[in-house]
């Protein structure tokens, strides 16, 4: 398994798992955004060649913010997120980051786990904040000593 910043030859790929993992998926503009922008973290997930997982993130002066995170859904349950999630709050660190935060759907439970377990603490809510279907958005912070 490897972990680097991902490509725009990752696009296909990452494009074929988000449609699978999100009822609102990122556009092929957004991520093309996100790997052109030198100021965005972003993690590719390689398991035996093949994209298995992918992060997006951003920073604001000494927060940074989790944007997107997905696995392919016969690659979950492997460690994979927790390893993307775990490069980003050491990169977090190197960088100097005090707090790392993101948004959940209510009802995803698998997230919040990995989330939770990660050190990640439930700090707010945002009504109605996702679409298909309307559901709350639950904050969560990780702070970095
Ligand atoms: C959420 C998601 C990224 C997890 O990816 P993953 O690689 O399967 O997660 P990991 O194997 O690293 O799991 C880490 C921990 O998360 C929790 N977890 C992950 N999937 C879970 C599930 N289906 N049910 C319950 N807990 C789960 C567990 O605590 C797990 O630790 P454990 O396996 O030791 O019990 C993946 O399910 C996914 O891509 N979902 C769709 C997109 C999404 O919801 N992204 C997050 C948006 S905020």
């Amino acid at each position: 398994v490897t972990i680097r910043p991902l490509t725009l030859a990752d696009l296909p790929a990452v494009l074929a798992i988000e449609s699978v993992s999100f009822p609102q998926p990122w556009s092929e503009a957004l991520f093309r955004m996100e790997i052109n922008n030198p100021q965005a973290v972003h993690f590719a997930l390689e398991d035996g060649g093949r994209l298995a997982g992918y992060l997006c993130a951003g920073t604001v002066l000494d927060e940074m913010d989790l944007r997107v995170i997905a696995v392919a859904p016969d690659a979950r349950r492997q460690g994979h997120a927790r390893a993307l999630v775990a490069a980003l709050l050491a990169e977090a660190r190197k960088q100097g980051i005090g707090y790392v935060h993101l948004e959940v759907r209510e009802s995803n439970e698998a997230a919040k786990r990995l989330y939770t377990s990660l050190g990640f603490r439930p700090v707010g809510r945002r009504k109605g904040y996702y679409g298909e279907p309307t559901e709350d958005a639950v904050l969560y912070t990780a702070e970095l000593t």
